[in-house]
């Protein structure tokens, strides 16, 4: 155990020998938080992510906890390297100055994962309380695909209100799947929801101007008839996953939260094992992830939540900003009393990463979002910044013409990056956000063809290349010769 004797050292300080930027009053506060929960709301760029790296260092450097005795969680293998990397430079150079022993810097390093593979340790080490084997395979995306396509190959039930092709019906069956395990329901639960549903809509008296249901309503009923008829797939393809002993991402996050919440153990094995925890992209944790970090960390554990609502993405997938509002009360201050006092709530307001009219644009897109609820403090530029950017927009004919307005744009960002690099100069990046995944292919090539290199994120790049389509096109007509779109590719 290390004693402190001296005096605790502010953020700013701590910035300045470690020859890191100044942080803002408002990221001091963060950083300087005492060891309780709280909750960081801010909008893009406005440094979440960087105050959560100096806030694991401000605590070691202060002493408050060991590197090892810190859990940094975050949604991709990319964001936790870059987390980890952030938090390591910094820990080196804390190292660097001397200014902690050794043995306080250098315990151990900060555990930095994603949530899932969190939820993969929890349930390798405490499955089997759950009868879950620790040797269950894990089904990738893929493999999950091949799953439900066989169930759905298979199956010969009434399938009269579907009228979708066996692909979208896989599609379906695997999000309905995933919905139901988010949220710890039963397709028998479903099932008996739904008919009440439609019985219930069926029962209203008619309206004085039309007997029977109006359009719109008959289209809600017509997708619950469909759903009815494909749980018995989702059913299926939940019992073909058991009988091989194969769990898929959504089932694994499922079974840590049910044993986080069944097995007191694991909750105080955790908490003693971590004396801070902080939790990245809040605002996407689905239901299941919140049912288990609450049951982790939800009796007053120091846990710092940073998220933006504006910026949730997996709102189909169960998560919904409004578990990043409800954060104060999900992880209240443990103060021993029945109505514990909710999290204090911080915010962060200044964006390092956009000028003033970049800015602008987003804040008044965003202002929809605003209108429907998301509280996140207006972004305001760096100080002197505010009329520096340019937005512009242009309204073409084709997409080949957009493609190439992009390229030319591109190309002579890329040209001022070279002059940069000459210089020894940081450099400039660029990404380009499409819609649709077929626009890329497009705009790759008119990058390619002026010389700017191209990285396509994800696999979507590759599937779309007319030579990769052929093959998969070819594959698909010699395991179902039904495959319609497929065998129209390679007719035509
Ligand atoms: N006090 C500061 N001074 C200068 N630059 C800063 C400061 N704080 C953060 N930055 C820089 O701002 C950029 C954005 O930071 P960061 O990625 O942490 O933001 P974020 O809020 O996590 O973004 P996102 O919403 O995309 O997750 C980074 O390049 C970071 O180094
Ligand atoms: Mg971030």
């Amino acid at each position: 155990m290390t004693t402190i004797t001296r005096t605790i050292l502010g953020a700013a300080e701590l910035a300045g020998l470690l020859g890191q930027r100044a942080p803002t009053g408002e990221q001091a506060a963060v950083i300087e938080a005492p060891l309780e929960p709280g909750l960081v709301v801010a909008g893009a760029g406005s440094g979440k992510t960087e105050t959560m790296a100096a806030r694991v260092v401000w605590l070691i450097a202060n002493g408050l906890v060991r590197p090892d005795q810190v859990l940094g969680l975050t949604f991709t293998r990319k964001a936790a390297a870059e987390l980890s990397t952030r938090i390591g430079l910094r820990l080196r150079q804390l190292a660097a100055t001397r200014l902690v022993a050794d043995e306080v810097v250098l315990a151990g390093e900060p555990t930095v994962s994603t949530y899932h593979a969190y939820a993969g340790r929890i349930v390798a080490e405490h499955g089997v309380r759950l009868g879950v084997e620790p040797t269950s395979r894990l089904l990738t995306d893929a493999v999950r695909w091949q799953y439900a396509a066989r169930v759905v190959q298979v199956y010969d039930g009434d399938m009269s209100h579907v009228t979708m092709t066996p692909a979208s019906i896989t599609a379906h069956l695997l999000d309905l799947a995933d919905e139901l395990g988010e949220h710890f329901v039963e397709p028998a639960a479903l099932r008996r929801y739904t008919e009440q549903l439609i019985a219930g809509v069926r029962a209203l008296p008619d309206s004085s101007r039309k007997s029977g249901v109006y359009k719109d309503v008959q289209n809600v009923l017509t997708r619950q008839l469909a759903r009815l008829q494909l749980l018995p797939l989702v059913e299926q393809y939940i019992r073909s996953k058991r009988t091989t002993e194969a769990m898929d991402y959504g089932d694994q996050m499922g079974v840590a939260a049910r044993l986080a919440q069944e097995v007191a153990e694991i909750s105080r094995a955790e908490r003693s094992r971590y004396a801070a925890v902080l939790l990245d992209e809040y605002q996407d944790t689905s239901h299941s992830q919140l049912v288990l970090l609450r049951s982790l960390y939800g009796d007053g554990h120091p846990v710092t939540a940073v998220g933006d609502p504006c910026q949730s993405i997996y709102g189909w997938r169960g998560a919904s900003a409004g578990s990043l509002q409800r954060f104060p009360q999900h992880f209240p201050l443990a103060d021993g009393t029945l109505l514990p006092e909710p999290a204090p709530v911080r915010v962060l307001s200044t964006s390092w990463r956009n000028d003033g009219r970049i800015l602008d644009l987003a804040n008044a897109v965003a202002g929809e979002l605003r209108a429907h609820g998301a509280v996140v403090p207006v972004l305001a530029p760096v100080p002197g910044r505010a009329l520096d950017g340019t937005v512009r927009c242009a309204l073409l004919e084709t997409a080949q013409d957009e493609a190439q307005w992009i390229a030319s744009r591109l190309a002579e960002v890329w040209a001022e990056n070279q002059a940069l690099a000459a210089r020894d100069e940081p450099g400039l990046s660029a990404a380009v956000l499409t819609r649709r995944r077929s626009q890329q292919r497009v705009l790759e090539t008119a990058l390619r063809s002026r010389g700017v290199p191209v990285e396509v994120l994800g696999l979507g790049g590759l599937l779309d290349t007319p030579e990769v389509l052929d093959v998969v096109s070819t594959l698909r007509v010699a395991v179902d010769p039904g495959a319609g779109d497929a065998l129209l590719r390679l007719l035509s």
